[in-house]
């Protein structure tokens, strides 16, 4: 279930907020300049489907993202548990950062939780299958795949190395719940 929950940057223990119905996310994202959409794929994909028929199954909606930020180019990545870099890839960008592009990730299945601090406040958003999301560049984030991480996803780029994370060294992340204490 795709969730959102808002804490004071100070207290990770004590939620100011959580939600769980699209409307009510969206609305909270987009108060901090962050997009949130659902996207429904035309046709059923397999667990196997390829790259081809993953973006077969989302053209309309990847195309009417990508003619209104002009992305250069999008790809769809996985990660399994049992891939033998999972562990690595968790911990890549587990510590607060930025990019000079856009996050753009579209959630084709499995999860992944973004962690935004805007305003004082961390947002953490637990993303599922058909979730697309949209970080502004320069959105001071974390992302945390699980310790047995599992999704698909779509990505979107404008700038070759925009997805370069640039840390702030602030240890803020080791503070919040990780993914599998809300998962
Ligand atoms: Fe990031």
């Amino acid at each position: 279930m795709t969730t959102l929950t808002i804490y004071a940057e100070h207290d990770a223990k004590t939620p100011l907020a959580r939600h769980t119905e699209f409307a009510a996310i969206r609305d909270a994202l987009a108060q901090i300049g962050v997009e949130f959409e659902r996207w429904e794929a035309s046709q059923p994909l397999s667990p196997t489907a390829s790259q081809e028929e993953v973006m077969a199954a989302y053209r309309t909606s990847i195309d009417t993202l990508v003619r209104k930020y002009g992305f250069q180019s999008v790809d769809v990545v996985s990660m399994h548990p049992d891939h033998p870099q999972a562990e690595a890839a968790r911990g890549k960008f587990l510590s607060e950062h930025t990019h000079t592009d856009f996050e753009t990730r579209f959630f084709v299945d499995g999860s992944g939780a973004f962690y935004i601090r805007k305003n004082g406040k961390v947002y953490m958003l637990v993303c599922t299958r058909g979730d697309l999301v949209n970080l502004p560049a320069n959105t001071t984030h974390w992302f945390d795949m699980g310790p047995r991480p599992n999704f698909k996803a779509i990505r979107f780029f404008r700038i070759p190395d925009g997805w370069v994370g640039h840390f702030t060294g602030d240890p803020i992340a080791d503070r919040f719940p990780k993914y599998e204490a809300m998962v």
